[in-house]
C-alpha cells in the first residue's frame, strides 16, 4: 500500500503538470543533489538536510517539546491578536469587556479560552522541555549560550503568564498585582521606586492597569520573538539537538 503511494507520488513528480509548474527536469539522483535541493527550496531551507538519528528519538527530546512550546506562542499570538479587538484596558471597562468577548462576541469564548488554554500549556510545555534540556545534558559546551538565552525565555514566558493574569482586573488579577507590588515594595533601598514603576502611581490605578497591557502585548512579545529567532539561530550553529554523547565521541 506504501510503496503504491510512492510510486504514483513519484509519477506525479515526474509529471508534465507538475514540471510544467516547478520546471525540474530530473528528481536528485544522488546525496549532493538532495542536500543541494533542500538548499534551493524556499520552504524546506531553513530546516536541516540532515539530523543525527539520536536527536530523533521521542524519549530523548520528550515528544519535541521546544517545538511543541513554539507552536503554542504561535497559537497565543492569533487568539491574542482577535482578543486585542475587543478587549479594552479601562479599570472600568476590563471586566465587563472580557464577559462581552465571553457572551456576545462570535468565537469570542473559543478564542480567549485557546488563548486560556494555551497559556497554561505553554508554562508546562516549556518548564518540560527545560527539564529535558537539563537532563540530556543538553546545556554543555557547545550549547552553554543557548541554555542562558533560554533562562532567560523561561523568565519572558512566566512574566506573560502573570501579565496576563492581571489585565482582566477581576478578583484574582487585582490582588496578584497588588500581592506582586507589595513584595516588590519589600526589596531593599529601591523596593519603593520598583513599586512606583510597576504601578505607575503609588496604588493600583488606571495606570497600573495600562501599563501592565502594554507589558504584555507588546514589550513581551517583542523581547521573545527576538529571544526565540536566537535560539533558533544558535539551534542551527549548535548541530540541531545533536546528543551530547555523540558529540564527545562517547557513541557513534
Ligand atoms: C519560549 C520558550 C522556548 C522555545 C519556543 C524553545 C524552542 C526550542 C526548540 C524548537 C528546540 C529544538 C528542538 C527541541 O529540542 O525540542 C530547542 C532546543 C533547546 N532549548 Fe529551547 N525553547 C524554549 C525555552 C527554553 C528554555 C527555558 C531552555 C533552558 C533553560 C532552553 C534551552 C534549549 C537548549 C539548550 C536547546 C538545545 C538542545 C539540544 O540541542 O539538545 N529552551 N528549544
Amino acid at each position: 500500500m506504501m510503496d503504491q503511494l510512492l510510486l504514483a507520488l513519484q509519477g506525479l513528480r515526474r509529471s508534465r503538470v507538475w514540471l510544467s509548474i516547478f520546471r525540474r527536469e530530473q528528481l536528485p539522483q544522488t546525496e549532493a543533489d538532495w542536500l543541494a535541493m533542500n538548499r534551493r527550496n524556499f520552504f524546506v531551507h531553513i530546516l536541516p538536510a540532515k539530523i543525527h538519528k539520536g536527536s530523533t528519538r521521542l524519549s530523548y527530546n520528550w515528544i519535541w517539546m521546544g517545538v511543541i512550546s513554539t507552536w503554542l506562542f504561535v497559537i497565543l499570538t492569533i487568539t491574542g491578536l482577535f482578543l486585542m479587538f475587543y478587549f479594552v484596558p479601562s479599570v472600568e471597562r476590563a471586566y465587563d469587556s472580557i464577559k462581552e468577548i465571553m457572551n456576545s462576541v462570535t468565537l469570542g469564548r473559543f478564542m480567549r479560552n485557546m488563548h486560556r488554554w494555551a497559556a497554561n500549556l505553554m508554562v508546562f510545555a516549556v518548564f518540560l522541555h527545560m527539564m529535558r534540556v537539563f537532563w540530556t545534558g543538553s546545556y554543555q559546551k557547545p550549547r552553554e549560550f543557548n541554555w542562558v538565552i533560554g533562562v532567560l525565555l523561561f523568565v519572558v514566558t512566566v512574566l506573560f503568564a502573570f501579565s496576563g493574569y492581571i489585565v482582566p482586573w477581576d478578583q484574582l488579577g487585582y490582588y496578584a498585582a497588588k500581592i506582586a507590588s507589595n513584595i516588590a515594595d519589600g526589596v531593599p533601598y529601591i523596593g519603593p521606586q520598583v513599586k512606583q514603576i510597576l504601578l505607575g502611581g503609588t496604588d493600583l490605578q488606571q495606570p497600573s492597569l495600562l501599563r501592565w497591557y502594554v507589558i504584555h502585548v507588546f514589550f513581551l512579545p517583542l523581547v521573545i520573538v527576538l529571544l526565540i529567532g536566537i535560539h533558533f539561530w544558535r539551534i542551527r550553529k549548535d548541530d540541531y539537538s545533536k546528543p551530547v554523547e555523540y558529540e564527545r565521541g562517547r557513541r557513534d
